[in-house]
């Protein structure tokens, strides 16, 4: 049975998968309007009244030049009380070119500002598993099986030129970026699986991370969710890596769940309580909790932009619902607030060719649906203790 929704008491008589839609005929209507922000509590202040803090995510470089779109930055400053730079901290990104020095001035703008207007900074991302999103170069090394001390030595200079360059300002880094194949459940490798090991090369991150960061936060971050196939693979795989960490001494800390949920297929109760009892698992580890990238992917709901708000905020707000709930979750981050910065447009359009309206503000920066629905969840969690 889908999980229930809610929609019904905001006069849209919709369930989240009762997506039959009722009543909304003109394709592309403009949806029933949110709730202002102006006249309501920030998202961060309504987190931070329950010990949570909200954020999101700016970029600057290339196509991703939401920085410097000044007023979708005011309001990220607005709204958010963490920051989290979406690829400029990425080892890609800071060394492209093995020849050249570090290059960290477009984080270093970012961060700066974020900073000045009392943000709370995260890093993204240490060491991003998968061979696509390493710098070309890294894949090309040919360490050989047996060459682990330059492969270490390789890790260790990426680890601790960049921890040491941003210093005590990070309060948390993603150190490891999903190394987990959903396909599978299996740990995915890469050129240092050979030299030095799957669970050995996240395991000597760790190690360095926290020798070269010591006051930061060390999370592990993958995309696992709740549902089933590649969802349960993905989370059996975690689960296991996570335990396995543990056992070895590893010092992370925390899982992020980056919550890149998607609307369609719908969630079951069952699914619902699978995920409760797995976030239990995580939090049994002693392990903490974050919600570090979350946006919903509307590529099943129809094109009908009021019909589409109404599903993308009924699926959030259960999803949100059960993981916020967790005891040990502080953080809940956006990948982006407004519409038309949201990277799904390039990584997975719509069939339709129409953009996908996977935040919680449309372009114009009007609230959506969605920002009702992060707000109502924020209310409706349990407050941690401090
Ligand atoms: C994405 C960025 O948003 C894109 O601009 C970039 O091209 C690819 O990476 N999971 C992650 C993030 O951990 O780093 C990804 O960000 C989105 C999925």
């Amino acid at each position: 049975m889908p999980i229930s929704r809610r929609h019904a008491a905001q006069g849209l008589a919709l369930g989240a998968a009762g997506l039959a839609l009722a009543g909304c005929t003109s394709p592309l209507a403009t949806p029933t309007p949110a709730r202002a922000p102006t006249a309501e509590p920030s998202l961060d202040a309504l987190a931070r009244a329950k010990g949570l803090r909200f954020g999101s995510t700016l970029g600057s470089l290339g196509r991703s030049s939401r920085f410097h779109d000044l007023p979708y930055r005011e309001l990220t400053a607005r709204e958010c009380g963490v920051l989290v730079a979406e690829n400029e901290t990425k080892w890609q990104a800071l060394r492209p070119n093995p020849g050249k020095a570090y290059d960290f001035a477009a984080a270093d703008e970012m961060f700066s500002w974020a900073r000045a207007r009392g943000m709370a900074l995260r890093g993204h991302t240490l060491l991003w598993l998968e061979p696509k999103w390493l710098p070309a170069w890294v894949n090309a090394l040919n360490f050989g099986a047996t060459d682990g001390e330059t492969a270490r030595r390789v890790l260790a200079e990426h680890v601790s030129t960049t921890c040491r360059h941003f210093g005590d300002s990070i309060e948390s880094w993603d150190v490891v970026n999903e190394a987990i194949a959903p396909e599978t459940g299996e740990l995915r490798r890469n050129v240092f699986s050979a030299p030095l090991g799957g669970v050995e090369q996240i395991d000597l991150c760790f190690r360095l991370a926290r020798a070269h960061a010591p006051q930061a936060q060390l999370v592990y971050n993958d995309y696992m969710s709740w549902g089933g196939g590649n969802n349960a693979r993905h989370r059996t795989g975690v689960l296991k890596l996570l335990t396995e960490l543990k056992r070895l001494g590893t010092p992370v800390q925390a899982l992020g769940i980056q919550g890149h949920i998607v609307a369609r297929p719908q969630a079951s109760a069952a699914d619902a309580t699978e995920w409760r009892r797995w976030l239990d698992e995580i939090q049994a580890l002693d392990l903490d909790l974050l919600i570090t990238e979350f946006d919903v992917n509307d590529k099943g709901l129809p094109a009908d932009f009021a019909q589409r708000d109404a599903g993308v905020a009924a699926v959030a707000r259960d999803w949100l619902d059960v993981t916020l709930a967790a005891p040990r979750l502080r953080r809940l981050l956006c990948w982006g607030l407004v519409d038309q910065h949201s990277w799904l447009h390039g990584f997975d359009p719509r069939d339709d060719q129409l953009p996908q309206r996977p935040l919680p503000y449309d372009d114009q920066r009007q609230p959506k649906l969605l920002r009702t629905a992060i707000a109502d969840a924020l209310r409706a969690t349990p407050a941690r203790s401090a």
